[in-house]
């Protein structure tokens, strides 16, 4: 097979395209891939990239070294910060979150480590969370007397319901891999040999399906869990009219009544 497989430079994250898949690795692995505003700024980047290549059809984020995915914002740099300053800094972020939800091709977070404060309220964005049993999530911002500014009181309330979500902001304890699938907060858990197999065979299945309904799905859950359940439902009938009319579904529904496997083309 002709493999395709192009990377391109930034300092603090490293951005590899392999044929359809865009891979984007949070790189300050001596700061627990803390994310300061340049990473911020290049993921972004790399995130506009990745919807922009017209070959990307699944993206995978990921931390570099052994230790984490993301230890949550730069605690650092939050430190000198002004009040307006953090309200600024904490929007600029919610929309680089809210983008990805946006953006109509999955991305899967494949988290090796601590996912903690912003880290997981990353993770939280993405469609897809794979964790290795070494994985440890937390929302630790009350143990610095601040609120999670990515997302995570709603995010995370949104994702496995007020009860838990509360206790987790309230207390800031970590929890283990086991606790977080058991809260549905990953999809799958895995030992951390068996994580990058684990992605592969996720993005396989992905690559597989018609991207162009991928996207509608995708579009349809996100924007229907913020509406009412009529307004919600009115508009999956309409995604469910946008997805009839592609050339995909066409083929999708000849190949099922001609018993014969169906070839997507994306369109
Ligand atoms: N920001 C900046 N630096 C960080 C960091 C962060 N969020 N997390 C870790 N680091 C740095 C440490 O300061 C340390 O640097 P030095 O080697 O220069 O001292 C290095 O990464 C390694 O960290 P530790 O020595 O602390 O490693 P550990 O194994 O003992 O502990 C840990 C690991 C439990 C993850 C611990 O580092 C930790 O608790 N980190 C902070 C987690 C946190 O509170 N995250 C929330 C941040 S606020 C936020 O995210 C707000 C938001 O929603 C936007």
């Amino acid at each position: 097979m002709f493999l395709i497989k192009m990377s391109k430079e930034w300092k603090y994250i490293l951005y590899e395209r392999d044929e359809n898949v865009a891979t984007i690795t949070l790189n300050r692995p001596k700061a627990l891939n803390a994310l300061n505003t340049a990473l911020l700024a290049e993921l972004r980047a790399a995130l506009e990239e990745a919807e922009a290549d017209v070959e990307v059809r699944a993206i995978v984020i990921t931390g570099a070294g052994e230790k984490a995915f993301c230890a949550g914002a730069d605690i650092v740099e939050l430190l000198e910060k002004s009040s307006i300053e953090a309200s600024e800094w904490s929007r600029w972020v919610q929309a680089i979150t809210t983008d990805m939800e946006k953006m109509r091709k999955p991305i899967i977070a494949k988290i090796n480590g601590f996912c903690l404060g912003g880290g997981l309220e990353f993770a939280m964005a993405c469609d897809f969370r794979i964790a290795s049993e070494k994985a440890i999530f937390g929302q630790p911002e009350i143990n610095l007397a601040i609120i999670p500014g990515s997302g995570g009181t709603q995010r995370l309330t949104r994702l496995i319901g007020k009860t838990k979500a509360m206790e987790m902001l309230m207390c800031g304890e970590h929890i283990n891999a086991e606790e977080a699938f058991r809260l549905t907060l990953v999809n799958k858990v895995v030992p951390p040999d068996k994580l990058d197999g684990e992605v592969n065979e996720l993005i396989k299945k992905l690559l597989s399906k018609s991207p162009v309904t991928l996207g509608i799905i995708k579009d349809a859950v996100n924007r229907g869990i913020e509406m009412n359940l009529e307004h919600a439902l009115y508009y999956e009938a309409e995604c469910f009219g946008s997805a009839l009319a592609t050339e995909d579904a066409r083929e999708g529904l000849k190949a099922f009544l001609e018993k014969r496997k169906y070839e997507f083309k994306g369109k």
